[in-house]
């Protein structure tokens, strides 16, 4: 009887959430789950719960970002939780302070949850090996960014029904892209086709070794898919020149209102943002019916809530 118990009832015990690489399906669905609980909260006229009163939150960012940053902030503080702000440059990390030294203090003045943003791939498992607060990744380099993936498979399954048999583009920057990482990981572990979309230059090294297809050519691709999601050319980590000109690229790889004529009518498009309109994709996809953009930004809240959530309680119940 308990052990039958125990075997359906799924138990969540990570107290970090350093990347979905490691994350089976089923962890991921649960934190979807979970997540579908809290978007309840923000219809409501109060939007408050209780879970995270006397935690404090902080948000460690040494890149600069506007959605996910305030999402975790807004999240934390619907759970009640107490927030910290820090941004690399109204702190002592521009006098040369370490991400170890400035965690550190940091965790000195009492801190639960750190949710980090770095430009080195590894920051967060890092931080994770060497303080005692919970760590959220919220992008590491080129390596990961859990939450916006979650966010992205959380907005398709509430539209499509489930991730089973989907086949989605992931569109563009992949090289530089922590979201087409975590993006890949959690689409295929749920049941989804991933194709990478792009021209050879931002194909990551060792593609054929991740769990995906790889395509040239976004006009071969476009009809054939349910999800597309199109990644901004992270013109601050190009090394060199991966394409002759931002005008090309727009024309082989840029999603136009002539190459949506082509797609599925129910398509759903996605970006994670922040768009380089023109470049990547046009306004008028952007802002067109398929566009699901918005509905991405307003999930992440409740992903976001429920993550918070999930690795407080892992670090209570481990003491
Ligand atoms: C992404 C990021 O920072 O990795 N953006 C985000 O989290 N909203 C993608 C990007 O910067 O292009």
């Amino acid at each position: 009887m308990a052990l039958k118990r125990k075997s359906k009832q799924f138990k969540w015990h990570r107290k970090h959430l350093l990347g979905l690489r490691e994350l089976s399906a089923e962890e991921i669905t649960y934190i979807l789950d979970t997540a579908e609980g809290f978007q309840q909260i923000s219809t409501r006229s109060v939007k408050k719960a209780p879970p995270l009163r006397g935690r404090v939150v902080v948000n460690l960012f040494f890149e600069d970002s506007t959605r996910t940053r305030n999402s975790f902030a807004l999240a934390a503080s619907r759970l009640s939780a107490d927030v910290i702000e820090f941004t690399k440059k109204a702190s002592s990390v521009s006098k040369g302070e370490t991400l170890l030294d400035t965690a550190k203090n940091l965790e000195a003045m009492g801190i639960d949850i750190v949710v980090v943003r770095h430009n080195a791939g590894g920051a967060s498992r890092f931080l994770s090996r060497s303080i005692n607060a919970c760590v959220i990744n919220a992008g590491d380099g080129f390596c990961e960014h859990p939450t916006q993936a979650l966010l992205d498979v959380y907005t398709i399954r509430k539209l499509k029904g489930t991730l089973k048999g989907l086949k989605i583009a992931i569109v563009g920057d992949i090289a530089h892209s922590r979201v087409a990482r975590s993006d890949m990981w959690a689409m295929t572990k749920l049941g989804a086709e991933v194709i990478f979309v792009g021209p050879p230059t931002l194909m990551p090294g060792q593609v054929e070794q991740l769990p995906v297809t790889v395509s040239y050519s976004l006009d071969e691709v476009i009809e054939k898919v349910d999800v597309i999601n199109m990644l901004r050319i992270q013109f601050e980590r190009l090394g060199g020149n991966p394409f002759p000109s931002v005008r090309e690229y727009s024309h082989y790889f840029g999603l136009t209102v002539e190459r949506m004529k082509k797609a599925k009518p129910d398509i759903l498009v996605m970006h994670p943002g922040p768009i380089n309109r023109g470049l990547e994709m046009e306004s008028e996809v952007a802002d067109g019916s398929n566009s699901v953009i918005l509905e991405q930004v307003k999930n992440g809240l409740a992903v976001r809530m429920a993550v918070l959530f999930l690795v407080n309680q892992a670090a209570a119940q481990k003491g």
